[in-house]
């Protein structure tokens, strides 16, 4: 199977030129002006960008979580992150307390396998982590689990305390790979919570003023010191706020591996979504919670500047109508997590790119790039060059789309509210391939179900 992509502008995180692309089975092999070789497959991407495509490494699919499940599977969340241009998801399996992490990624081999439409991997969330399971963590990674997720919060349910994260994060950092951070001081906002529903505070936008960025920023601290001391590189997942952003700030001014991503959600959105009529706010009730929009520029200046590196989406939906309303008549209830992987890269091209916040070689390496690196996947996949898995997303900086739960272009996820309802966005995922193979022609998905191969992901690449 061969495909020419003809005429297109090819950008990776350094590169910007016109070019055709010449692919052979899963890769690309040549890369060259007026290519005139014989395909079985010809694409035209004149007046199109070219782009790796994209690389979400924060996703929740099928995850058991706040009394239910998240309303993507393996099956139509990779889908809808197909439709939008994303071709690789990096997404979490969960110990279950007192049982063994190899167990559980047994669970979620068995929930992704023969049903994604792209490529995945996974991080290994640990909740518990005796003596006796420390040698589980060198078992994960050559079986290509190569980062944790760790969280401060959500106490009795995911949390762990600072002496399980230490030695989670001694035994990454001696086996090469990388610890994630779910950074927010989950005790103290449990107590602020319990203050709130016993005040009778119980509507969506308490979500929000019980989580005060200060919190995450002390979450940040913390995980950065205990890291330091690990001597392990460590990931901030969807940090939300510009008090947060200092503290990595400062670590990575003392020359610590601190690295973080931020969300579109944090970029886009802000607390007066929870101020809409009724129960309306549930449907922004994801943690961290939505800032105030001041911090948005601050997240910008993050992304331009180096100190933010990744954007993903920690897509995690629930349906407002059957899902979000076990929360109706208390917040905290409510499940935690809003949907996003289809619409990342528009988002981001258009916020970004087209208001010149970012260059679009940055878009490239926050969307694609920085992630392949840091999580063991690069030059495989974040970059088009000969060699490199032929995952393109042909992209049209000029189209012009209203993301709506309504508009069949723009919403394929699961769920029955889109949290962007009405953003008019330039730039659109066109056409997809997905190891040499078309999946979405101009906007249709025409892949099938099982695509999509489990990635063993390599060690830590951030210092390459
Ligand atoms: O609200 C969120 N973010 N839900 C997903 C779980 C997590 O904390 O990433
Ligand atoms: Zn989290
Ligand atoms: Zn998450």
């Amino acid at each position: 199977m061969s495909v020419l992509i003809k005429n297109g502008r090819v950008i990776t995180a350094v590169d910007d030129y016109l070019a055709d692309i010449f692919i052979e089975n899963e890769t690309v092999t040549l890369i060259g002006k007026a290519l005139e070789m014989e395909a079985d497959e010809a694409i035209d991407a004149s007046g199109k960008y070219l782009f790796p495509g994209g690389l979400d490494p924060h996703t929740h699919l099928d995850m058991p979580f706040g009394g239910t499940t998240s309303a993507d599977d393996f099956e139509t969340g990779t889908r809808a992150a197909a439709h939008g241009g994303t071709t690789t998801l990096i997404d979490f399996a969960i110990q279950s307390k007192g049982h063994s992490t190899l167990e559980a990624l047994d669970t979620w081999h068995a929930k992704a396998d023969g049903k994604t439409a792209i490529d995945y991997g996974f991080h290994m969330i640990v909740t518990d982590l005796e003596d006796n399971r420390v040698h589980e963590m060198k078992m994960l990674a050559d079986a290509g689990v190569t980062s944790y997720k760790l969280f401060m919060a959500y106490p009795g349910v995911l949390y762990v305390d600072d002496g399980t994260i230490y030695r989670a994060m001694k035994k990454a950092g001696e086996d090469g790979t990388v610890v994630c951070m779910h950074a927010e001081n989950g005790i103290v906002i449990d107590e602020i919570v319990k203050q709130a529903v016993a005040d009778g505070k119980t509507e969506p936008k308490y979500h929000a003023i019980t989580r005060p960025t200060r919190m995450e920023a002390e979450g940040v601290h913390r995980a950065i010191s205990i890291a330091e001391v690990a001597h392990v590189p460590i990931y901030i997942v969807h940090l939300s706020s510009s008090d947060a952003l200092e503290q990595v700030m400062l670590a990575r001014n003392r020359g610590v591996h601190a690295f973080a991503e931020t969300c579109p959600q944090y970029l886009f959105l802000d607390d007066s979504y929870y101020d809409q009529e009724g129960f309306e706010g549930a449907k922004y009730v994801m943690t961290p919670a939505l800032r105030e929009k001041w911090n948005q520029d601050e997240l910008w200046k993050g992304l331009k500047f180096g100190d933010l590196q990744s954007i993903a989406t920690d897509h995690c939906p629930f349906c407002f109508k059957d899902q979000k309303v076990l929360g109706i008549d208390d917040f905290s209830k409510i499940p935690n997590g809003a949907p996003g992987v289809e619409n990342r890269m528009s988002l981001v091209f258009n916020g970004g790119v087209k208001t010149g916040r970012i260059s679009l070689n940055k878009f490239v390496e926050l969307t694609s790039t920085a992630a392949a690196k840091t999580f063991g996947l690069f030059p495989k996949k974040g970059t088009i060059a000969v060699g490199s898995d032929a995952d393109i997303v042909v992209f049209d900086p000029n189209r012009t789309e209203t993301i709506s739960v309504n508009n069949a272009c723009t919403h394929h996820m699961n769920v029955d509210y889109n949290s962007y309802e009405g953003f008019e966005v330039t730039g659109f995922t066109e056409t997809v391939l997905s190891r040499g193979k078309i999946i979405i022609n101009n906007c249709e998905y025409v892949g099938k179900k099982g695509d999509g191969h489990f990635l063993k992901r390599g060690l830590y690449g951030g210092m390459k």
